[in-house]
């Protein structure tokens, strides 16, 4: 019999999509460099029809024509590696699929090389870690239409499936499906960090404790800021530490590694000139995290408010415990909606520069279930752009404009209780900062454009009438 479906990486992705795939009744054939997890895999699958092959040979021999390969391989020499192995025993027609974290342009590299061969190269973004995989994913697969159409039996039967639709849709040509994944993960780091950034000033400026920390985040997860992080942060409150006293959180070093997909978001929006500060400082705080021992030795140098006395900062201005938790709530969600605003816009952009013909809408549908951003606002995402195609940034959805109006006390406050306490927030003032920005009918660039122009005749525009311009600021300096 001819498998339908071939998984090639048999890593913690791999695995679970094959068994997902497995369980929603298709055939297939499962393939890894390494010959041990092929025999586990072929263990845990028990009776479902799967050929277990130890060669590549073996591999592609045992698909049905067209070929339909998904590799779950480590981007880069992974996916390199995995290309060349397959390439000589693939034929015309066939569909290889990336589904790990690539770039997109190195994708669109390899779709323009194995074209050549008539190979169908065809990148997906998959999102919702191990689980996800197992039991439903959210994935954005991007390349030709017409090999999407022949792997959209398999994908709307392995997604997430929401009330709205299977969490899959065809993305774009190209490179489409990995951008848009990788804009997905720009928002999660500013998701994780907003969140952090919560969890800073109800910790040290609210006093709360893990266990009120988890109720707190429990309590949030009922309402708008329904998310799948939220949920798993309130979870990790209450997890103890297998070696010691308290919770294993407070045994955690406080320095944040990543992959790169984030800093790819922030090194695209810099190339599209797409503002996203709140993803960038996201990356930022990251960065910043990563150096410990810098940061333990600069404590001890330079000078400002003690983080450790900031729930004075609170008492100070008579603000309970009650109307904290409550702030950090708003300014949560207030920070969270420009950050989505700054994602949904940069692929609005890419989507003009690179001719994808980007569906907004249909991108916040398969965001609300199986990803890692999954989250209740993302039907209010897709409700804005499906009400208004035009929207130009989506602050400006009405219903959404009414929640940020209700949303500035608590935010301003937060931040600047902050501030005076001494609490790095990072993301959540970049997201008050964009929002001031893009409301302000005047900024200061004026005085921009004047240095530019005494400097270096860079010439300015005038408020009142037509023309570039430029002044001898300054006879002689
Ligand atoms: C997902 C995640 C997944 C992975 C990231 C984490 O959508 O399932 O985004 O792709 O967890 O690689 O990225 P960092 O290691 O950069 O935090």
């Amino acid at each position: 019999k001819e498998m339908d479906i071939g998984v090639a990486g048999l890593g913690v992705m791999g695995r679970n999509l094959a068994l997902n795939i497995a369980d929603k009744g298709f055939s297939l054939a499962v393939y890894n460099r390494h010959p041990d997890p092929v025999k586990e895999f072929a263990a845990a699958a028990g009776d479902k029809p799967v050929a277990a092959c130890k060669t590549v040979e073996e591999f592609t021999r045992a698909l049905k024509r067209p070929r339909r390969i998904l590799m779950l391989v480590k981007a880069g020499v992974g996916v390199e590696n995995t290309i060349a192995a397959l390439k000589p025993h693939l034929e015309k027609g066939d569909i290889l699929v990336d589904a790990g974290n690539e770039h997109f342009s190195v994708t669109e590299r390899r779709e323009r090389e194995l074209s050549e061969a008539g190979i169908r190269y065809f990148g997906m973004g998959v999102s919702g870690g191990e689980s996800g995989a197992r039991h439903g994913p959210s994935m954005m697969p991007g390349g030709e239409r017409a090999a999407y159409e022949e792997l959209a039996p398999i994908l709307t039967k392995i997604a997430a499936q929401h009330p709205d639709g299977p969490c899959v849709a065809y993305m774009g040509p190209g490179g489409a499906g990995h951008y848009v994944k990788m804009i997905h993960n720009g928002i999660e780091y500013g998701d994780m960090q907003l969140i952090a950034e919560a969890y800073d000033v109800l910790k040290n400026i609210g006093g709360l404790s893990n266990e009120e920390l988890a109720e707190t985040f429990s309590t949030w997860n009922q309402g708008e800021l329904e998310s799948y992080l939220v949920q798993i942060t309130a979870h990790i409150f209450t997890v103890k530490d297998p070696e010691g006293q308290g919770q294993l959180l407070d045994a955690i070093l406080d320095a944040s590694s990543m992959k790169g997909t984030g800093t790819w978001t922030v090194q695209d929006a810099a190339t599209l000139t797409a503002a996203i500060p709140t993803v960038a400082s996201a990356v930022d705080a990251r960065v910043l995290s990563s150096d410990k021992q810098g940061r333990v030795r600069i404590s001890k140098v330079l000078p400002g408010p003690d983080p450790a006395k900031a729930a004075a900062v609170a008492q100070a201005r008579g603000i309970d415990r009650k109307a904290l938790v409550a702030a950090v709530r708003d300014a949560l969600y207030a920070s969270k909606l420009c950050s989505y605003a700054q994602g949904m816009n940069l692929l609005r952009l890419a989507s003009i520069e690179r001719k994808w013909d980007l569906d907004l809408p249909e991108i916040a549908r398969i965001w609300q279930d199986g990803c890692i951003i999954r989250a209740r606002l993302l039907s209010r995402i897709k409700a804005a752009f499906a009400s208004d195609p035009q929207l130009p940034n989506l602050l400006l959805d009405p219903s959404l404009v009414e929640d940020l109006r209700g949303r500035q006390e608590g935010w301003r406050k937060v931040v600047s209780l902050a501030a005076e306490a001494g609490l790095p927030t990072l993301a959540t003032s970049a997201s008050l900062s964009y929002y001031d920005t893009i409301r302000r009918e005047r900024l200061p660039a004026n005085l921009i454009q004047a240095q530019r122009d005494f400097f270096g005749a860079h010439t300015y525009k005038r408020l009142d009438r037509d023309g570039d311009l430029h002044t001898e600021w300054s006879a002689g300096s």
